[in-house]
Order: C-alpha cells, then structure tokens, then sequence
C-alpha cells in the first residue's frame, strides 16, 4: 500500500476534516478499488460509481430512505443488528417514527412519500414555476443594486444567500410584508447552524429552522382555510392528496418547510461555485458573455464537477447486492453524488471543467428516482438568472485576491460537513456598468 493510500485509510471520511477541501481525491481513491466498497471506520457501504448510484438510487424496494440525511450519525433506533440475513422492511416500519426528521419528505418511502411527494408538486406547477422565474429577474436586479456600486461584493451574503431566500419565499406566495422576517430569520438561522438538514462532521442535526417554518405556514394555511383569498398561499391551503383527502395544516407546513431547507443551501452553494469559475477562469467569462446560449451548460457543468449535495444515504432493507458487491440487510449506504460525477465509465476526463461537454446534464448532483430533487427546475433558473444579470450589470468579474490571495496561491474555504459541498464564502470583484450602457 503507497503512503496515500493508507494515509487516506487511516481517516474517517465522515468524522475528519482532511477531505473537506478535497474530497474528490478520497472518493478516487475508493472507486480505483470498487465502485461499491465498506470504508473501515463506520462500516458504511460507500458506493462512488455513476452506474451503482443510480442502481440504488432507482430501488426503493431494496433502499430505504428512512435516514437519508442523517444515517447513523444521529442514532438509528431500529435494532438492526444480528437481522443481516432477513427482510427488515417490518422493522424499519417499527421503528420509522422513532427515526430523525421521520415527518420530512426525503426520509419518507412508498406509498407515503408517493402521497407527500404528489402534494409538493401540485404546488410547484409549470405555471408557479414560470411565474417565479420572472419574479427572479428583479430580484436579481434589486440584489445587485444593493452592492454594484462598490465594485466588489462578498457573493454569498450580498446575493446568494438573500436571493435564494426570497425566490422560495416568493414561490409559496409568502405575503411581501412578512418576507423581511422570513429573510433574516432564515438566514441568521443557517449561518448559526449550518442548515436545517446538514451532516457536520460533529454529526450534529439540528431542527431548529423547521420548527420556526412549521409554525409560520401552520398558521397562514389555518388562516387561508378559514378566510379564502385571491393568492398562492389560499392554493396552498386548498391542496389535496392524490386521493383527494385533505391534509392537516401541518402536512402542508412540512412540505413548505422541506422546500426552504432544501432549496436554500444548496442553491447558494450552487451559485458560489459558478461565480467562483467565473473569476477564476476569464477565458470562460469570455465566452459565456458573447454567447449568453451557452449559460445552461455550464451551470450543469458546474453541478456535475462540484455539485453541493456530496451524498446521501440509504438503508439496505435485505441482504442484497449492489454493482456485484454483497450488501447485507440493515447495511447504510453513503450515494457518493459527487464521486458518481467523476466516474470516469460515464463522463470522460472527469476532474476536467468542459463548457461544451456533451453529457453534462447526465450528472446525478439532484440525486435519482422517486426522491429527485423537485427543485431542479428552480435551482437552475436561478443561476441562469444570476449569471445573465451579473454580466449584464458588469463588464469583468474577478476573483478578490485581497480575499481569497494572487491566483497562484488561492485560498478558499469549504463547508466541515459530509452532507454538502460547498465554499463557505467568496469575495468579488467586477467593474460596474453604467445603467444607460445596458
Ligand atoms: C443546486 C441546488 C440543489 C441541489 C444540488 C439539490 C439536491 C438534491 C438531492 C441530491 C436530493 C435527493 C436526496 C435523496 O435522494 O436522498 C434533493 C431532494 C430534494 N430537494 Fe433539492 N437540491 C437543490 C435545490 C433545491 C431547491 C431549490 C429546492 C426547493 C425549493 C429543493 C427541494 C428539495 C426537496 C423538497 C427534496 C426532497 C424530495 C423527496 O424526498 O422526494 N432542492 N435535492
């Protein structure tokens, strides 16, 4: 075994901070010996091939999602030792209340999560979506008019972090007056905890934000039901099951909550990293500039080579096998995303930023199967948006080097958590340009 190899062994990945600026190195290290292996330290079935990710992530029949945010970093109630060699998925439905974040969407498995699932997207329709968009390119333009005139910014608090909020706040009708409130409890919030959903490396799970959300939306879909008007959050109020039963109030809280946790920091880390490419690489500005056509690409590009979910878990329900690797019951797996993504079997020269590579959209940074992000749609609007009005408001975008040090010796910051991937803040620099030159 060569120095690397077993230095990288001798590291928990889910407890310490030597990969945290680069974990794609371990991950590497992991897939060159199998797509689908047991790191030593947890026991945890780490699976980094695009073809097994996908195997697992397409079978809830075999893969429960019951700890997918948390695996057993939280606890795992359900007594799954000495059951290797049966059928759990009776036990796990035992134990499935006792399990953290039970009531959210992305630890629920069929038929519930069918049911939840199906009330989240009758409230993100085509038409919602479409009408966020467009409420997208003015608040852009607002952000910016905020910091565009200093000719820097740091991205994350001046832009990523208030946008993001806003653009959800505005897709679930969130009332204009109360939107200041949900701007600076939300973020306050995440800077404190780190998210609502996010594995630290202290495993650490927080609730916090959830119960704030909870609370507001049990209330304005309460007061909606009883006093119908013409907005979003009356619709929200009047949404039903597939079977046409009517939810509690809190059923419909949750779903608007897990749309905030969800959406808020990944798609700030998202845009981060696009800005970050952006100032690194002005040969890519270039283009990107002359060719505004070419934005989308990049931005799935992006999600492909750094996207902000680094991985999530499953619980194997029976033994099983996964990519010919045998995987016994009560087994957790970490979905690599981020390693499925530089499987070299499935996108040539992985580690390599293309603009025009062809099969960008295949990556698998919104996940798969039943539980695929929702979001997708909207976390891609709004970096197309963000970028389309940043080139427009500014005529070069660089990195600070005040900030982040000379382009030879770079210095940037990673989140300490094995949930997301992701820059814990970037600092800008850009020259203005003038309104009437737009
Ligand atoms: C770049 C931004 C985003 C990334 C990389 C991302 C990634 C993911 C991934 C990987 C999953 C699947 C988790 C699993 O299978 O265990 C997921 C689920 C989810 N995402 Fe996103 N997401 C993003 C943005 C958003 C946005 C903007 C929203 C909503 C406003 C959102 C809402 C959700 C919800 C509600 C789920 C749970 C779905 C379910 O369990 O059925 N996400 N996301």
């Amino acid at each position: 075994m060569n120095d690397t190899a077993s230095d990288f062994e001798a590291h928990d990945f889910f407890r310490t901070d030597r990969f945290i600026d680069d974990p794609y190195v371990y991950f590497d290290h992991l897939r060159d010996q199998s797509p689908v292996l047991k790191e030593p330290h947890q026991g945890i079935i780490m699976v980094t091939g695009y073809a097994e990710a996908l195997e697992v992530y397409n079978d809830p029949a075999r893969f429960s999602s019951c700890m997918s945010t948390t695996g057993p970093f939280a606890g795992c109630p359900i007594p799954i030792e000495g059951h290797e060699n049966e059928d759990i998925s009776e036990l796990i439905e035992a134990y499935r209340d006792q399990t953290p974040f039970s009531d959210q969407l992305p630890t629920m498995d069929p038929p519930t999560h069918s049911a939840h699932r199906a009330l989240l997207m009758s409230l993100i329709t085509p038409k919602r979506l479409k009408e966020n968009e467009d409420f997208m390119w003015k608040l852009a333009d607002q952000q910016i008019d905020t910091f565009i005139a200093r000719g820097e910014c740091e991205f994350m608090d001046d832009f990523a972090q208030p946008f993001a909020v806003l653009v959800v706040s505005d897709l679930l009708g969130v009332p204009p007056e109360d939107r200041t409130e949900f701007r600076k409890h939300l973020i306050r919030v995440e800077q404190e905890s780190g998210g609502a959903v996010v594995g630290g490396t202290d495993g650490e799970v927080t609730h916090g934000p959830l119960v704030w959300l909870y609370d507001k939306f049990t209330k304005y879909i309460e007061d909606r039901r009883q006093n119908p008007r013409e907005d979003i959050l009356t619709g929200l109020a009047n949404a039903t099951f597939p079977g046409g039963e009517v939810p509690e109030p809190i059923d419909v809280a949750r779903i608007a909550a897990n749309l905030f946790a969800a959406g808020q920091e990944t798609t700030v880390r998202l845009l981060s990293y696009a800005f970050k490419v952006i100032g690194e690489r002005p040969d890519l500005q270039k283009r990107l500039r002359d060719d505004r056509s070419l934005i989308p690409n990049f931005v799935e590009e992006c999600l492909r080579i750094e996207g902000p979910v680094k991985g999530d878990f499953r619980l194997a329900k029976m033994p099983t096998t996964v990519g010919g690797v045998d995987v016994p019951a009560g087994a957790f797996l970490y979905i690599a995303n981020s390693a499925a993504n530089r499987d070299a079997r499935k996108f040539e020269n992985p580690g390599e930023f293309q603009l025009d590579r062809k099969n960008a959209r295949l990556h698998v940074a919104f996940g798969a199967g039943r539980h695929a992000c929702p979001g997708a749609p909207l976390a891609r609007a709004e970096a197309v948006v963000s970028l389309n009005r940043m080139f427009d408001r500014t005529s070069d975008i660089r990195i600070s080097e005040k900030v982040h040090g000379p382009a030879d010796a770079r210095r940037y910051g990673y989140l300490p958590t094995f949930i997301l991937r992701g820059l814990t803040h970037i600092a800008l620099e850009f020259d203005p340009v003038e309104a009437s030159a737009q």
